[in-house]
């Protein structure tokens, strides 16, 4: 009995240690993106777009082709662009989704610079 019970233990952690990395590939796929052609040369930290937040909640078709290409750093992106609603701010318009105006939500990627040293854009 006490052996049968360490085999079907064992047997529980395998399978849901392999269930796990099958999980954590799968979600690597399409996760996390960096975009970063200008923002940390214009003195922001790059942003993060959670993919699949965003996947969850729309269908592909919504974003590819119309609005992204299906290519990393493919886009090129600003914030002029984002504010006069194309790209990100198709949604991030204070309607769709909140507008651009909280800019540590996208510009959350990993970097020295401080946020606030950048608000000279605002001006
Ligand atoms: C809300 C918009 C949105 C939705 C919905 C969306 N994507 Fe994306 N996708 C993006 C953006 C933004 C990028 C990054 C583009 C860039 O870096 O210029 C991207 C990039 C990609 C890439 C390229 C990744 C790489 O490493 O080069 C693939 C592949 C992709 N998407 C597939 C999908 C698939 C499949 C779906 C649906 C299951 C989907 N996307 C849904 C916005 C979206
Ligand atoms: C098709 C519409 C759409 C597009 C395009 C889009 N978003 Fe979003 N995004 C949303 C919605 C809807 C939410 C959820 C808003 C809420 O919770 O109020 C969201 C939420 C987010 C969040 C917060 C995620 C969280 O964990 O709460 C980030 C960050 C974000 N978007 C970044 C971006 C960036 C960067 C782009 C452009 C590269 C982009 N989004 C393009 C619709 C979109
Ligand atoms: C909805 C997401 C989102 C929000 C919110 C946002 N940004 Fe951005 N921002 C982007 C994306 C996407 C890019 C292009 C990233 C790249 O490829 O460098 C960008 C690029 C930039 C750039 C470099 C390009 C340019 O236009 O000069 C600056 C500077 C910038 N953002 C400042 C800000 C500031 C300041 C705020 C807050 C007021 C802000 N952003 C809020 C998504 C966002």
């Amino acid at each position: 009995m006490k052996k049968v019970i360490i085999v079907v233990s064992f047997s529980v952690l395998v399978v849901s240690l392999f269930s796990l990395v099958k999980l954590r590939s799968t979600h690597a796929e399409y996760a996390d993106l960096t975009l970063n052609r200008y923002a940390e040369q214009a003195g922001m930290p790059p942003v993060i777009f959670p993919h699949w937040f965003h996947r969850i909640r729309f269908k592909c078709k919504v974003c590819h082709e119309d609005i992204f290409i299906m290519r990393q750093g493919s886009n090129d992106i600003n914030m002029g662009k984002i504010i006069q609603g194309e790209y990100c701010g198709k949604c991030h318009n204070g309607r769709i989704a909140w507008a651009p105006l909280y800019c540590d939500r996208c510009h959350s990627g990993a970097s020295t610079i401080v946020i606030p040293q950048a608000r000279g854009f605002l001006k």
